[in-house]
């Protein structure tokens, strides 16, 4: 793909990784991302964030339609992991930089990825500047955005935030900008993105948010590391950021589950039934259909979640497992939390999967529900009085 001006003297010079479908641990939505670079021409022409090693010669190509490479003056790495430093090395060995500008939390990393011997690397702390000429670039640290080394560059002639991670949403697409693309699509993707990547941090992302209003950055425009650039509509993304990090809840429930025989599922749809007659939003999701990122971008603005599984081998089901450290890990807050499943002769599962909910932070106004074997009538009827009292506590902790 071409380079594309995006502003006079910028060029997007990244590239598209058009069949990715795992990226670093979660499924893609749709297939592909991409990884932007940008160009700048000016006095000290200057490089923002590389891409994959695999794509090192494209990046390559896309520099030289522009300009020879060895006229780079500065290389800026605002984030080093792979998929923005990886050709990182040979960058450096093609362009020569005069200087290579990183983060003080950068030069650790890039010195424990990299081990350059003469690399001309400076590490700028947050709020330096520098000239490139006719532009200057204000660095503003990220830390924990989601790495340590993670910073921003904003030019404040030209009112652009490259933004590295933040912003970003995994979509391959050779229309790079906003307004090529249906603005709520776009958010989708960028919620997605944000669960399965910045949840964890969303209490910095709300302090950052407040910097940038304190500071008052002019922001014509806001280009990420990953999918459409912000040209129309950078108000909306960073409105949108301001409601993920705050974890709004909707009056919603999760019901993730897996099953052996089916009895598990029939209790799952039984809850479902129950939370959907009180007014209730469900999405049930099997985790042998549904990717554990896939349950996490669903359940991103949902104030439930509802576990079942049945007991295998004294505890829950492996896809169970690994969906629970996965949500564990990406620390949702304020949540109510629901488990149950079926059970032949021992019946640990659903005491297993509520102290995983208990140890991460989630409400549980209902003991682990625990039925043997195949649910009747009278069973479904009890997994409906647990979804009816999910519902009530639901319907309080949104209005809370
Ligand atoms: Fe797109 Fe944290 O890398």
């Amino acid at each position: 793909m071409p380079a594309i001006e995006i502003k006079k003297d910028i060029y997007w010079v990244g590239v598209i990784d058009w069949n990715l479908k795992n990226f670093h641990g979660y499924a893609l939505a749709h297939q592909g991302t991409t990884y932007n670079a940008y160009l700048v021409l000016d006095n000290k022409v200057t490089l923002f964030d590389t891409v994959p090693e695999k794509f090192k010669w494209e990046l390559f190509h896309q520099i030289q339609s522009l300009i020879d490479i060895g006229d780079i003056d500065y290389i800026v790495a605002n984030h080093l992991e792979m998929d923005h430093s990886g050709a990182l090395p040979f960058i450096m060995d093609k362009a020569n930089p005069e200087k290579l500008f990183c983060s003080v939390m950068g030069e650790k990393s890039l010195k424990a990825h990299f081990h350059p011997s003469d690399w001309p690397l400076e590490a700028v702390k947050d709020g330096r500047e520098i000239s490139l000429g006719k532009r200057t670039v204000n660095f503003i640290e990220t830390r924990m955005l989601h790495w340590p080394d993670s910073m921003f560059s904003y030019i404040p002639n030209d009112k652009l935030l490259i933004s590295s991670d933040a912003f970003g949403q995994n979509i391959a697409n050779s229309n790079i900008f906003d307004d090529q693309h249906d603005l709520d699509s776009l958010i989708r993707e960028a919620r997605h993105y944000f669960t399965n990547i910045i949840l964890p941090y969303s209490p910095l992302v709300l302090k950052l948010l407040d910097r940038v209003q304190e500071a008052g950055l002019e922001l014509d425009m806001i280009a990420p590391d990953h999918g459409m650039i912000w040209r129309s509509h950078p108000d909306k993304i960073l409105a949108a950021y301001k409601e993920f990090a705050s974890q709004k809840l909707r009056p919603k429930a999760v019901l993730v589950y897996d099953t052996m025989w089916s009895s598990t599922e029939k209790m799952i749809r039984a809850v479902a039934d129950a939370l959907i007659s009180e007014g209730i939003e469900v999405r049930v999701m099997s985790l042998k259909s549904h990717h554990h990122s896939d349950v996490m971008g669903e359940f991103s603005d949902a104030a439930a979640l509802v576990c079942g599984s049945p007991t295998h081998n004294n505890s829950m089901m492996p896809l169970m497992a690994d969906f629970l450290t996965y949500m564990k890990g990406l620390k949702p807050k304020n949540r109510i939390g629901a488990a149950l499943g079926s059970y032949g002769w021992s019946g640990e599962a659903p005491s297993a999967m509520s102290r995983i909910l208990e140890d991460a932070g989630f409400d549980l106004p209902q003991k682990p529900l625990r039925l043997q074997y195949v649910p009747g009538h009278e069973q479904l009827a009890v997994c409906k009085e647990l979804g009816r009292a999910l519902a009530q506590a639901i319907k309080a902790k949104v209005a809370s």
